[in-house]
C-alpha cells in the first residue's frame, strides 16, 4: 500500500511493504497512492517536514533477556515504562501531528502485560506498525499467533550469531527458543525480518547466519554494535572490519536472491537525501531529520540511541509537552538538526563516503568524545556537538 503525506513543496510517498519513503515534489504521486493524509494543521515552518515519519517507541526498558551487549542495558529488573492509558492518549496525539510509522521497541515490548492492546490501538489509528522483539516468549504459540493477528507491516527478530554465539550474548536457550519463534512464524503471512549486531565473534559467521535466515525470513540486516550502555563491555569490530564485512554481504547477495541483505556500511535509500532536488529546496540539513524517539518513561528525543548517551538532547516529555511544539520549536531540536546537518556536509565531502563508509552517524560522533569511537576512520578531530561549542 502507499500513503501519501501531504507538505508543503508536495509530499511524502511511503510505501508500506518496504517502510520506505519518497520525497514528491509535484503532486503525480498523489493520484497512485492509495490513502491520502491531508494537513490537520498549518504548519508553522517550511524549512523542516510537517511531521516526523517514523516514531521509535521504546514501549518498556523492561526484558525477559539481559543481552551482555544491549545499549539500553534492559533486564527483567528494568522499569516498566508509562501507564496503558498514558500510552493510548499519547498514541491519539501522534495521530494528529501526522505520524506514519511507529515502531515498538525496548527493551522487549512484549514483557508487558498490555503490549497486545496497545498494538492492536496503534492498528485501529491506521498507523503502520513495525515491531522489534527478541522472539523468545513464555509462550510461543499464543505470542506468535497474537502476532499474526495484528496484521503489523514489519516485525524484526534479533538474531547475533549461531547458537554459540547468539546464546553467548543473548543468555542460554535463546537461540533455540527464538528458532522455534521462526519456524511458527514461517506457517503465517507474518512480514518478518532478522537483525544482527555485528561482533568480533560473529565475524566469522555471516554466511552461516545468511543462509540460516534465508529459511525464514525475506531481509536480514547487519548493523555493528554501538559502543552504549552494556555495548561498552563487548567486542566491537572496527571500521576496516565493517567495510569488509559489507563487501562479503554484497558477494553473498548474489547467491541468495530471494532475500535482501543490508549492512551498515551501505547508504540505504532515503538515509541521505540529495542535497537539492529538482524543485531549489535543499533537503540536506534539516529535512534530513525525519524520525523522534520515545523513551519507557515519555521522554521525547531526536534519535533512539541519544537517551542512552546523553540528557543533553532531552527535547520534553508527555504529557506536559505536545509532539507538534516539540517538532516545531523545540531549540534543541534545531540545535540537533544544525550539527547532524554540518556532520553530513563534512561527510559529503569524504573521500571514504561512499566508499568505505556510509557517512556519520549521530551516537557515534558522541560516542567518540568519550574515546571510545570505531566507526569513522577520519574523525580525529570530532565536530563538536553544541553543548560543547
Ligand atoms: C534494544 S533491542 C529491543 C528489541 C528486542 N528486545 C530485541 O532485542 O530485538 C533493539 C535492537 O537493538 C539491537 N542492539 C542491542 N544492543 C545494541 C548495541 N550495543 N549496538 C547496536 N544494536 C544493539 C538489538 O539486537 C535489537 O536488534
Ligand atoms: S537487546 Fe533486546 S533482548 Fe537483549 S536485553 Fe536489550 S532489549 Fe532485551
Ligand atoms: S567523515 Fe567519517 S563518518 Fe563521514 S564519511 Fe568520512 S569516514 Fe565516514
Amino acid at each position: 500500500m502507499k500513503i501519501f503525506r501531504e507538505e508543503y513543496f508536495g509530499g511524502i510517498l511511503y510505501d508500506t511493504s518496504t517502510l520506505t519513503y519518497k520525497i514528491i515534489t509535484d503532486g503525480k504521486d498523489k493520484i497512485s497512492a492509495d490513502r491520502f493524509i491531508p494537513f490537520s494543521f498549518k504548519p508553522e515552518r517550511t524549512d523542516i517536514l510537517s511531521a516526523p515519519v517514523r516514531v521509535y517507541f521504546e514501549l518498556t526498558e523492561k526484558c525477559n533477556l539481559s543481552c551482555k551487549h544491549c545499549f539500553v542495558s534492559s533486564s527483567p529488573l528494568s522499569k516498566n515504562g508509562m501507564s496503558t492509558s498514558m500510552i493510548f492518549s499519547l498514541l491519539e496525539e501522534m495521530k494528529d501531528s501526522g505520524i506514519i510509522n511507529i515502531r515498538f521497541t525496548g527493551g522487549e515490548p512484549t514483557s508487558r502485560d498490555d503490549w497486545f492492546d496497545i498494538l492492536n490501538y496503534a492498528k485501529s489509528l491506521e498507523f503502520v506498525v513495525s515491531l522489534s522483539s527478541n522472539g523468545v516468549y513464555k509462550d510461543t504459540d499464543k505470542t506468535v499467533s497474537q502476532i499474526a493477528s495484528l496484521g503489523l507491516e514489519q516485525v524484526t527478530f534479533s538474531i547475533d550469531g549461531l547458537e554459540e554465539n547468539h546464546d553467548y550474548l543473548r543468555g542460554k536457550g535463546s537461540f533455540k527458543s527464538l528458532i522455534s519463534t521462526l519456524e511458527k512464524l514461517k506457517k503465517t503471512n507474518v512480514n518478518s525480518r532478522l537483525t544482527t549486531v555485528l561482533t568480533k565473534l560473529n565475524l566469522r559467521e555471516i554466511s552461516k547466519i545468511v543462509e540460516l535466515a534465508s529459511k525464514y525470513v525475506k531481509v536480514i540486516s547487519f548493523v555493528f554494535m554501538r559502543v552504549i550502555g552494556r555495548g561498552r563491555q563487548e567486542l566491537p569490530i572496527s571500521f576496516q572490519e565493517h567495510y569488509e564485512s559489507g563487501l562479503e554481504v554484497e558477494r553473498l547477495q548474489k547467491y541468495y536472491p530471494e532475500l535482501l541483505i543490508l549492512h551498515s556500511a551501505m547508504v540505504l535509500p532515503g538515509q541521505f537525501l540529495k542535497p537539492h532536488s529538482s524543485s531549489g529546496i535543499d533537503f540536506s540539513s534539516s529535512f534530513a531529520n525525519t524520525s523522534l524517539n520515545i523513551a519507557a518513561n515519555g521522554t521525547f528525543w531526536p534519535h533512539h540511541y541519544a537517551s542512552h548517551q546523553t540528557d543533553y538532547f532531552m527535547l520534553g516529555k508527555y504529557p506536559e509537552n505536545k509532539i507538534k511544539d516539540i517538532w516545531f520549536s523545540s531549540e534543541i531540536l534545531n540545535r540537533y538538526r544544525t550539527w547532524t546537518g554540518l556532520l553530513q556536509e563534512r561527510c559529503f565531502t569524504c573521500e571514504e563516503f561512499r566508499h568505505r563508509c556510509a557517512g556519520y552517524n549521530f551516537e557515534m560522533e558522541i560516542a567518540s568524545l568519550t574515546g571510545k569511537e570505531n566507526y569513522c576512520c577520519v574523525n580525529n578531530t570530532p565536530l563538536l556537538p553544541p553543548w560543547i561549542q
